[in-house]
């Protein structure tokens, strides 16, 4: 029998909330303290869960010993700070998405759990999805043929924010996606916005972004919080096939299309012999489980086996560095920028 792990969570906003039900009904897991600068966030927890202690300073939930490892759901501005602080106490930390607003501050959480051997995860949720990780294996199987470029949306009127535009609140999720169906490293972004709804705060609320992989590959991410639709689709070009991932979709999350383009032989020009190619459609069944579930248990595995998640730090790290590159480009109208080293 495994040992049970002492878990605080600290934001039990809209989203905080989620990891509060997730760890207070988890095996292996006890969750003692939740955390949230505003006494009407803590009042629905202590009605649900009364044995679970509630208070609106970090401080507390630090000061127990019984806390091993600790969830960051607040506003995106104070994820660094927060999560420096739960990792300087010696504590396991995951943060939600983005990992910190700056490729610096990230790197130094980074460094910080790895000079004092803790875990840190981000809340890149869509690795943990059962069509993602599917969709995985299908592309390392080589069953695609070659994965030439992925593009997506994730569109919807609403969650507005006021601390952050939708390229920040809402590509990492795509970002994380492309970065592990696409194996490479991004090397530029190029991205173009509208500021609508905060003109006095100059937040976007549609960005179209392109990122641009190490040999030749190519992402391109639509995000808006101005739209008539909810829309959660991204899609895989490979040379052999297609996919599609769309998580809007009651039944349909993943589709194969074995469609596709073949050149002409050397003999033949171009309109003589190229041939366009559309077979099968294939919905592959899947094992559906909560994302949310299935991340809280790798964060408890990874704290346990002290082997870092696949949502590791790093990876966090390397979605920011993207963003924080975008960002640039969006306020030099578009400018392709380098991401570096
Ligand atoms: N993984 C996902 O799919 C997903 C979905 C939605 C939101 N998120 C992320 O979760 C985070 C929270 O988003 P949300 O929608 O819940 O926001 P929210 O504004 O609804 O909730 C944030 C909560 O954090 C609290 N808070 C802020 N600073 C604090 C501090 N210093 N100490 C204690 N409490 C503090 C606020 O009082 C609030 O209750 C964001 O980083 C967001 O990007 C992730």
């Amino acid at each position: 029998m495994s040992e049970t792990i002492g878990v605080a969570v600290v934001g039990a906003g809209g989203w905080g909330k989620n990891h509060v039900r997730n760890f207070a009904s988890q095996r292996g897991a006890s969750l003692r303290w939740v955390c949230d600068r505003s006494e009407a966030a803590l009042a629905p927890v202590t009605r649900a869960w009364p044995d679970v202690k509630t208070t609106t300073s970090i401080d507390d939930v630090l000061a127990d010993e019984g806390v091993r490892a600790i969830v960051i759901a607040t506003d995106a501005p104070t994820h660094h700070d927060l999560a420096k602080k739960a990792l300087e106490r010696g504590r396991d930390v995951l943060v939600e998405k983005p990992l910190t607003l700056g490729a610096s501050t990230s790197a130094e959480l980074c460094d910080l759990a790895e000079r004092g051997q803790r875990i840190l995860m981000v809340g890149h949720l869509l690795l943990y999805h059962p069509a993602v990780e599917r969709l995985k294996q299908i592309v390392d199987s080589g069953e695609l043929g070659e994965v030439l470029y992925v593009t997506s949306q994730r569109t919807n009127l609403g969650v507005v924010r006021r601390d952050e535009n939708a390229w920040w609140s809402l590509a990492p999720h795509d970002l994380s996606v492309a970065a592990y169906l696409l194996g490479a490293e991004p090397e530029s972004v190029s991205a173009s916005g509208g500021v609508f709804l905060q003109k006095e705060r100059g937040i976007e609320d549609v960005v179209f972004a392109t990122v641009r992989y190490r040999g030749g590959k190519l992402a391109h991410v639509h995000v808006s919080w101005l739209d008539p639709h909810k829309t959660r689709r991204l899609t895989v070009v490979g040379t052999k096939k297609m996919a599609v991932f769309d998580d809007a979709s009651p039944d349909m999350k993943l589709t194969l299309f074995d469609k596709g383009v073949e050149p002409p032989p050397a003999a033949l020009t171009y309109e003589q012999g190229v041939r366009i190619r559309t077979g099968d459609i294939v919905v592959p069944a899947l094992k559906m489980a909560e994302p949310l579930g299935r991340e809280t248990e790798a964060f408890l595995e990874a704290v346990r086996t002290r082997v870092p998640p696949l949502a590791s730090g790093r990876s966090g790290h390397a979605v920011v560095r993207v963003l924080e590159a975008g960002q640039r480009s969006l306020a030099e109208a578009g400018r392709r920028v380098d991401i570096g080293l």
